[in-house]
């Protein structure tokens, strides 16, 4: 029997647990399992901690269910990758291991005035004041303003920073935490990928970085060992997989540059997932944005091995403006629908909805702005409505691919692209009339854990996956290609800016 590799994908919605073969690439099985989200208060967003390890161990207790009904022995199974939800921030008490406080998920946008505040202290009242050293404009998406919030609000959290019993960690760093042994020899890490979401690491340095630390106030001696995205950092200690190497960590849009095989300067991939995330290889070295993106670390595959960067375009909502549909207006009863309902009216009959619910990510960088849908006559239905949504999706990712053309000077010609909605046909076609290119889809959509199980198999000590070039395994994919006219396109997209300047302005 060929190696197998599992790995675990914790999203922002979901939790899936995976099994491929280390040799041809193929899903062996698989189980997922949905995770709640909580909104206390206008604009708050959190997950339960310990919600999040349940639905780990029950996913995997029940792919090996499945794999042993195959007749598939689970000691073949060598090694573990983690992918996760970047930024969500959590400090639990590392005597205990209890959570202090729930999972602040990237979303949230409690800290708006204090990253308000800290932009009109800077000098110029720059968002970029500290992107020579992050890559990342002052937001509320990233780490450092959620672990300033629990330092600030959290009496547990300032207790435990007192008594030096406090640990900080993004979702990454919580799962390998509580797989390793948590209050018995928890490892406490994270890799380069999710360590440069937090705004407190230097993607030059590699490191955390002092001056970061003092700026957002945060005691050092809470943040996690940074690790490359390749390596051993522990063994499981329980379970059905307990012995088993935990070789593999990136944040969940690393792992799909990677899932997607764009390991090459210049490649590209746009995931679908509860946002939207368009991530274009830029090798080892990073490149700045003059057009509202994010320079990220994509990637450090082993100890070795240099780091890898991105430019990043990120939109928050994508999925979830489908689940609002579904979960506050009722207008369909499952996320799958929504396609039905958009093909019935085949048009948003000049309707536009910009679902800027957390304010707007690239390039704007906006907390302010709100969700609008403007256009409506009385002619206006549910379905006008749903196909208003798909386009939203297509018309922020026009937005991001304009914004990497130009920061990169060359133009992509086809976009690669992966994750839940991408099973969406109607979405998949307009997407390809928005951007006037051919989308192109994976047949095997689960990209995200792939490329976090290609991590962990090629590791250093596991050794059971490939990453040179000629070993990758092959892809087959479905292509979208653009159907309307270029000039329909142009005015559907010079419509949907105009939306997007009142959904920062509407209130003046
Ligand atoms: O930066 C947030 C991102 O990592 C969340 O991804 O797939 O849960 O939308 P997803």
């Amino acid at each position: 029997m060929d190696p197998l590799v599992a790995a675990i994908d914790q999203g922002t919605s979901s939790t899936r647990f995976l099994v491929f073969n280390a040799k041809t690439a193929e899903l062996m099985s698989q189980h997922q399992v949905e995770i709640k989200q909580s909104f206390p208060k206008e604009g708050w967003v959190e997950e339960d901690p310990k919600e999040i390890m349940q639905s780990i161990y029950e996913c995997m207790e029940r792919t090996c269910e499945k794999l042993r009904l195959l007749n598939i022995d689970i000691s073949n199974i060598k090694a573990l990758g983690v992918t996760n939800q970047r930024e969500t921030t959590l400090v639990w008490d590392k005597e205990t291991g209890e959570p202090l406080y729930n999972a602040i998920v990237w979303l949230d946008l409690r800290t708006q005035s204090t990253v308000e505040s800290l932009i009109n202290k800077s000098p110029g009242k720059s968002k970029n004041h500290l992107k020579h050293k992050t890559g990342l404009p002052i937001s509320t998406y990233f780490s450092a303003v959620k672990l300033r919030w629990l330092l600030d609000n959290v009496e547990e959290v300032q207790q435990a920073v007192l008594s030096q019993r406090a640990l900080f960690g993004t979702v990454d760093s919580w799962i390998i935490w509580c797989l390793t042994g948590g209050n018995n020899g928890g490892v406490h890490c994270t890799d380069v990928s999710n360590a440069s979401r937090t705004m407190l690491f230097n993607i030059h340095s590699m490191d955390w970085d002092p001056e970061l630390c003092r700026y957002f106030d945060v005691p050092m001696e809470v943040l996690p060992t940074v690790r490359s995205s390749s390596e051993i950092y522990g063994w499981m200690r329980s379970g059905s997989l307990a012995g088993v190497p935990i070789s593999g960590c990136l944040g969940d849009q690393s792992a799909a540059l990677v899932g997607q095989m764009c390991l090459r300067e210049g490649q590209s991939k746009n995931t679908y997932g509860t946002g939207c995330f368009m991530l274009r290889n830029t090798g080892t070295k990073p490149m700045m944005s003059d057009h509202g993106l994010l320079t990220t670390v994509a990637y450090k595959l082993g100890k070795d091995e240099p780091a890898c960067y991105a430019l990043e375009g990120s939109v928050a909502i994508a999925g979830a403006v489908v689940c609002w549909l579904k979960d506050n207006l009722g207008i369909v009863q499952s996320s799958s629908e929504i396609e039905k309902l958009a093909a019935a009216a085949g048009t948003s009959h000049g309707c536009y909805f910009v679902p800027a619910f957390s304010g707007l990510y690239a390039p704007y960088w906006e907390p302010s702005a709100r969700g609008i849908i403007c256009g409506l006559t009385q002619f206006t239905n549910r379905n006008h409505l749903a196909f208003a949504a798909l386009e939203a999706v297509c018309f922020q990712t026009r937005e991001i691919l304009d914004a990497m053309n130009q920061d990169s000077g060359v133009p992509l010609t086809e976009l690669q692209v992966d994750g839940g909605m991408t099973s969406n046909r109607l979405l998949m076609q307009l997407q390809a009339d928005i951007l006037c290119i051919p989308v192109v889809r994976p047949t095997m959509s689960e990209t995200t854990a792939l490329g976090a199980a290609m991590a962990a198999g090629a590791a250093e000590g596991v050794g059971v996956w490939s990453l040179s070039p000629s070993h990758l395994p092959h892809v087959t994919s479905e292509k979208y290609e653009p159907q309307i006219n270029p000039d329909e396109s142009e005015f559907r997209y010079a419509r949907w800016k105009k939306a997007v300047q009142r959904s920062m302005n509407w209130e003046t």
